[in-house]
């Protein structure tokens, strides 16, 4: 019988792979890898749904999509150098402009605690599963992926839909 834990760890990756692999029906973008994809103002990857504009928060996001999906993949073949750099890649992100910083601001207000609280989450969790990786200790990984994980939805049921009406 699966621990508890396992059982959590399952039901985030299921949730995972369905996730992409709704969104991967509708991708409009090839199959077409840009390793410079960030500061090109374009990610190209099979779940990726629209274009996103340089300096956008849609383009930091589709940038940590990609490197979570390929920490995934390195956590479960335990690549603990590949679990290293595409956690570090998550931990320091990089961060949308000055403009589009300002505009989230503005309409957030007091709620912007909130919002970096939830990024702070993340930003920790990858420095944990830096240090797990570097112990190689995969069952640490595999903890602070779950943190790792929370925090990117938790942001999202709190802001995605009031965030993402900003910038249309
Ligand atoms: C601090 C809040 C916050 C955190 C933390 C966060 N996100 Fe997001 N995310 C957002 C917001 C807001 C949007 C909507 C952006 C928009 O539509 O302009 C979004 C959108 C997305 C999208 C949709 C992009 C698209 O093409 O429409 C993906 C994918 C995504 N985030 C992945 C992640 C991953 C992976 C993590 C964790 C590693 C994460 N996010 C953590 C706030 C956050």
């Amino acid at each position: 019988m699966l621990s508890h834990k396992k059982s959590l760890l399952a039901i985030s990756l299921v949730t995972l792979t369905t996730a992409n692999f709704l969104i991967a029906s509708d991708a409009v973008s090839s199959n077409a890898v840009n390793p410079n994809a960030i500061s090109s103002g374009e990610v190209s990857s099979d779940t990726v749904k629209v274009k996103a504009t340089e300096g956008s928060l849609k383009l930091v996001m589709q940038s940590l999509l990609k490197d979570t999906q390929e920490l995934t993949a390195a956590m479960l073949n335990e690549d603990f150098a590949l679990i290293t750099t595409k956690a570090e890649n998550i931990a320091d992100h990089p961060k949308p402009s000055m403009a589009t910083r300002m505009k989230i601001m503005k309409a957030m207000g007091s709620d912007m605690a909130q919002f970096k609280a939830n990024d702070e989450i993340v930003h920790k969790a990858a420095l944990a599963i830096m240090t797990n990786a570097q112990q190689k200790n995969i069952d640490g990984v595999g903890d602070n992926f779950k943190k790792m994980i929370g925090g990117c939805l938790s942001c999202h049921s709190q802001f995605k839909y009031s965030v993402s009406a900003l910038f249309k």
